[in-house]
């Protein structure tokens, strides 16, 4: 049986997922900010060292694999702590990580990403190159001022929408990139990323709680089979990836969505190769 961390693993997919390996019979040490093995804000440095450093303690240096589920949407008031939460705290946990992973001899990484990357119109291409240069004080900075700078309509509703999709893209990107350097792809660390689409969780459902204030029908992006997905479907594939046998797919980014982002950009995917 395996050693997995999960962040997030209270509430949500996180909670799934979590659930899911257990039950599996496999060993799961939960990072969450409340109900959780370790307790540690990932949007912070110190929260970040301090989970690091308990996992490896409770592993004894060798993982097996983790999925890095903890996030916040594009509500959270602060776009500075949406970049330091969903994009640094999931990043730098991974490369604190990526030692023990190697150890393993079949170590396995998800990030879940989203949808909301490539089918939100409001990527911010400066802040994604902040967020992939490392720096995330500055990352902190430019989120702040493009938050402010979207109009107030949508500020009231969902305040962090561009770092949110920036956040998101910038992992994507950070999978790919990362996913066959040496470091990871020559040590047997396989690293991939899902981007959910919608999902019945405590993120999306927000203040009310009910699912039924939500019609597919009426969603603001197309969802073409008809459902919202729910937590489970996200710890399936989650507990696909980090399994032995997933041993040829690395920087894969795989839309598990209900066909939203087919049905909006059914011609991205794939892109020929320019000569
Ligand atoms: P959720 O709110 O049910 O669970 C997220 C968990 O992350 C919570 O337990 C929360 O305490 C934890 N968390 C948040 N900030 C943290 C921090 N600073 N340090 C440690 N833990 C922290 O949300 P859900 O929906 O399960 O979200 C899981 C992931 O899926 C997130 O990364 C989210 O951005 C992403 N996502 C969610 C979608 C949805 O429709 N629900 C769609 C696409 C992506």
């Amino acid at each position: 049986m395996a050693t997995f961390a999960v962040t997030g693993s209270a509430s949500g997919m996180g909670a799934a997922s979590a659930a899911t390996l257990s039950a599996a019979g496999h060993t799961v040490i939960g990072v969450d900010l409340r109900d959780a093995d370790i307790l540690a804000d990932l949007g912070t440095a110190e929260g970040r060292e301090r989970a690091a450093e308990e996992i490896l303690a409770r592993c004894g240096g060798t993982l097996d694999g983790v999925a890095a589920i903890a996030g916040v949407g594009p509500n959270l008031p602060d776009a500075a702590a949406v970049m330091s939460i969903n994009y640094f705290g999931t990043v730098r946990l991974l490369e604190r990580l990526r030692p023990a992973l190697a150890a393993s001899g079949a170590g396995r990484a998800v990030v879940i990403g989203s949808n909301a990357a490539s089918t939100v119109p409001v990527v911010d291409d400066d802040l994604v190159e902040l967020a992939l240069a490392g720096k995330e004080q500055a990352a902190r900075e430019r989120a702040r001022a493009a938050a402010e700078a979207m109009p107030a309509e949508v500020r009231a509703m969902v305040p962090s929408i561009s770092a949110y999709a920036s956040s998101k893209f910038a992992l994507a990107r950070w999978v790919r990139r990362t996913a066959v350097t040496p470091a990871w792809a020559r040590q047997g660390v396989l690293l991939n990323g899902i981007a959910p689409g919608a999902v019945l969780t405590p993120l999306m459902l927000g203040a009310t709680g009910d699912a039924a204030d939500y019609d597919p029908d009426g969603f603001p992006t197309p969802m073409p089979l008809g459902v919202f997905g729910r937590p489970e479907d996200i710890a399936f594939w989650v507990q696909q990836f980090l399994r032995p046998e997933a041993r040829f797919t690395t920087g894969a980014i795989l839309y598990v969505d209900g066909g939203t982002d087919a049905a909006m950009r059914p011609d991205a995917q794939p892109t020929a190769m320019t000569p």
